[in-house]
């Protein structure tokens, strides 16, 4: 591929500009902690006006000592401005750092955050080639909801972005394999009137894609349905399939047999729509997907990511025509297919 590898530092800088890099990546930690911790408090909500570090650390019963110096770090970051005594949000932090905001990512970080203790665990995993065990089999109410609420958070852009790209115009019937929270069945059947959109998932999940639907005010075009993608056979016909943000989490057998089962589940014509952190040819770039592949080291028995050649040779043996590529963002390449229109 001839694309840039969207990684996140060139390999082409000088010594002196490396160990800044290295410097600043052996510290990534300490920002992701200063966010974290943060939104964890709920401070920025506190910061839509301008108040000093005692404000914040009395309605917190916190440290003024330890407060003035998060508020420092949260200037560092360039989420918070500081004039004289006072801090205050800037924009960004309004509009991505209060829950309910219009870009609201409050539910992803914490679902990030989450990861903390097992990232610290890297080592085992890395060593073990298995996933870090959890506590608890099944995720908390709490955690599970941060997850599928931090997909929604994630995902509304992103489908902003893929129905600019895409022309859903001649497709009425979709399939949302895996659709969690329903982000995209819900912006595309807002984008397309005519268009009705069933949500696969797991039984815990769907009360919270149905709550996010409602919300949405199109809980009479978005259906529920519980399936397993690993076993479903997932009926149809669909004359379009989203596979969104789900290959990652299992192995490629799997995902082979997944696209098999969505193939069968297509009307001739039909469009098959797959979306992931994908990687170029040879595992070059970019970093999000490169990085992604440990977090389902640490969390998934299988998971991995995969590249756009991986992909294809599932679609292609699943019988589908060649496919085109995509790149939305890192976190937001697709790989589409459609089924072979009946001679
Ligand atoms: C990373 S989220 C992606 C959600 C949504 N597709 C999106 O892009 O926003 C993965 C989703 O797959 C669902 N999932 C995981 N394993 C599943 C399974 N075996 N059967 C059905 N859904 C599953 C999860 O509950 C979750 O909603």
């Amino acid at each position: 591929m001839t694309e840039p590898r969207q990684n996140l530092f060139s390999e082409a800088q000088d010594v002196p500009t490396w160990t800044r890099n290295i410097d600043a990546i052996a510290g990534a930690f300490q920002q992701a902690q200063i966010l974290i911790t943060a939104v964890r408090a709920n401070v920025f909500a506190q910061l839509e006006k301008p108040v000093v570090p005692a404000d914040v650390a009395s309605a917190l019963g916190w440290s003024e000592r330890g407060v003035r110096m998060l508020l420092d770090g949260l200037v560092a970051l360039g989420l918070v401005e500081r004039d004289g005594p006072n801090y205050r949000n800037t924009a960004a932090a309004s509009a991505c750092l209060i829950p309910g905001a219009p870009h609201d990512q409050t539910h992803i970080i914490t679902h990030k955050a989450g990861g903390w203790e097992s990232w610290g665990r890297l080592e085992e995993a890395v060593r073990t080639g298995a996933a870090i065990p959890r506590e608890s089999p099944n995720r908390s109410p709490e955690d599970l909801r941060a997850f599928i609420l931090g997909m929604a958070d994630i995902g509304r852009m992103n489908a902003e972005a893929m129905l600019a790209a895409l022309d859903i115009a001649p497709y009425r019937r979709m399939l949302d394999i895996g659709g969690g929270p329903g982000t995209y069945s819900i912006a595309f059947v807002k984008a397309q009137p005519d268009m009705r959109a069933t949500v696969l998932d797991l039984p815990d999940v769907l009360p919270i894609g149905r709550e996010q639907a409602e919300r949405a005010g199109v809980s009479d075009k978005v259906t529920f349905i519980e399936g397993d993608l690993t076993t479903s056979d997932f009926g149809g016909p669909f004359d379009l399939i989203l596979l969104s943000n789900i290959i990652h989490s299992v192995d490629a057998s799997t995902n082979q047999d997944v696209v098999r089962r969505a193939h069968a589940a297509l009307e001739p014509g039909g469009m098959l729509i797959i979306k992931d952190f994908l990687l170029d040819s040879g595992r070059v770039g970019p970093a999000y997907g490169l990085i992604f592949a440990l977090q389902m080291l640490l969390h998934t028995p299988a998971g991995d990511t995969y590249t756009i050649d991986d992909v294809a040779a599932w679609t292609d043996a699943a019988g589908f025509p060649p496919g085109r590529f995509v790149d939305l963002a890192p976190q937001s390449r697709l790989w589409i297919v459609q089924r072979k229109r009946q001679s």
